[in-house]
């Protein structure tokens, strides 16, 4: 056994990664087994503050590296640039990285070029195709070859990685730390900001739609296809409100201004923040997203989902039918939010709450997983199952 404590240093960028992370980072904070610093990228700059802010997360290092409508080979290159020098003054053990995101993928590579291991949280997720989401899908099929351990979310992710011979033992089930995270933040009695109107929607006796929309491959022409087919859906649907907090991206704020910016049921909002959010998903009717994440929350709150991308890397609610795919197809768009805004029994059998994704457990899991690999403690991982 091992007598020093292990150092890790966890990287990330983006607002999903650092939800997800959170939790993980927690746990690993705690444990005098492991030293664990956060780098963070800085790819993301507001969003991913409101996101330090709400769990408490000062990071180490910040490379403070956003730019407006940044483009994906700069930004890696400068990832790469600013992590390598703070890996080779640090000298981990272990980088963690989480997901999908450019983030993930540069930093994954920065520290095989350091010879460092790597370990990846939400390992296995595949659309298969390469495109589709854009870039997620290389980038996170990508640093899983270039992993060492792998932290697979759901039993059908670990067989992602098995198919593509990663080995067995490196490969730990633990479900998602995203479940985790709901659950720190979640609140009884929970009351919304002022300038967030749900509880006048409420007393006007309207059914809450919230809509979340941001992916590269959706910008332009799909995009403007989501927003018009959204105005007609609450135009249609006098006892209706649309609460859309707009992705800081110039090109989604400036189409969601044009397109849905004059409608008296439709509150364009600031992203918001992370316990805001979960609270307004459970007070929504249904929600409308490209979102990766959000098809993972949602489920879990009971809250059907229509989702606004032809591919997910994330198929198990979808067979579980708790989310349904419009795709960008204005008319599938409206047919699935009629449905689901007017049909008591089909909108009863997409709400059963049911969460193929995790049990709360997983940070926990990775904590465990971490401490097998290390050789710290023997036989205490054990695997995330998923209850009916
Ligand atoms: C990134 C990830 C995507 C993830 C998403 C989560 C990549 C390639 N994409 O996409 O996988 O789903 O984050 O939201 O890694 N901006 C701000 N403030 C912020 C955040 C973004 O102003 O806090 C603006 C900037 O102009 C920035 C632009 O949004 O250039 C796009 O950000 P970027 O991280 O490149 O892409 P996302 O679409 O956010
Ligand atoms: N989210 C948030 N505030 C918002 C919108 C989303 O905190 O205004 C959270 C959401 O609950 C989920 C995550 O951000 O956990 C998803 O982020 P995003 O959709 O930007 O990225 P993706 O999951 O698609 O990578």
């Amino acid at each position: 056994m091992k007598a020093e404590p292990v150092k890790i240093i966890t990287i990330f960028g983006t607002r999903p990664e650092a939800i997800k992370l959170a939790p993980v980072i927690k746990v690993l904070e705690e444990d005098e087994r492991f030293i664990n610093l956060t780098a963070v990228t800085g790819q993301h700059r507001e969003m991913l503050d409101q996101v330090l802010n709400i769990f408490s997360l000062k990071p180490d290092y910040d490379l403070k590296l956003m730019e407006p409508e940044q483009r994906l080979a700069a930004l890696t290159s400068r990832i790469i640039s600013g992590l390598g020098e703070i890996l080779s003054q640090e000298k981990p053990e272990l980088v963690l990285v989480h997901g999908d995101t450019t983030t993930t993928l540069a930093a994954a590579l920065t520290a095989f070029y350091q010879q460092i291991p790597i370990g990846h949280v939400e390992a296995g997720l595949r659309t298969g195709k390469k495109f589709s989401p854009f870039p997620e899908e290389m980038n996170r099929s990508l640093t899983d070859q270039l992993a060492d351990i792998y932290f697979a979310p759901t039993p059908l992710n670990f067989q992602n990685l098995l198919r593509e011979r990663a080995a067995e033992e490196k490969i730990f089930l633990t479900g998602n730390t995203v479940i985790d995270a709901v659950r720190m933040i979640s609140e009884e009695s929970y009351q919304f900001p002022r300038e967030i109107p749900v509880a006048e929607a409420r007393e006007r006796g309207h059914k809450i739609i919230l809509l979340t929309a941001h992916r590269r491959e959706n910008l332009g022409k799909r995009m403007e296809e989501i927003f018009t087919a959204v105005w007609e859906l609450i135009s249609t649907y006098s006892k209706v409100e649309l609460f859309f907090p707009v992705h800081l991206n110039p090109r989604v704020q400036r189409l969601a201004e044009s397109r849905l910016g004059e409608h008296p049921r439709i509150h364009l909002l600031e992203p918001l923040d992370y316990q805001t959010f979960i609270n307004l998903i459970n007070q929504s009717r249904l929600v409308l997203t490209d979102s990766g994440g959000i098809q993972e929350e949602a489920p879990g709150l009971g809250v059907p989902v229509i989702l606004l991308r032809e591919d997910t890397e994330r198929p198990e609610a979808l067979e579980a039918g708790t989310v349904l795919k419009a795709g960008t197809s204005r008319k599938k768009i409206i047919e699935l939010a009629g449905r689901l805004l007017e049909d008591e029994e089909f909108y009863r059998r997409t709400t059963r709450s049911s969460n193929p994704y995790g049990d709360g457990q997983a940070a926990c899991r990775i904590r465990d997983a971490l401490l097998e690999y290390f050789q710290l403690d023997d036989g205490v991982f054990q695997p995330f199952s998923v209850q009916d």
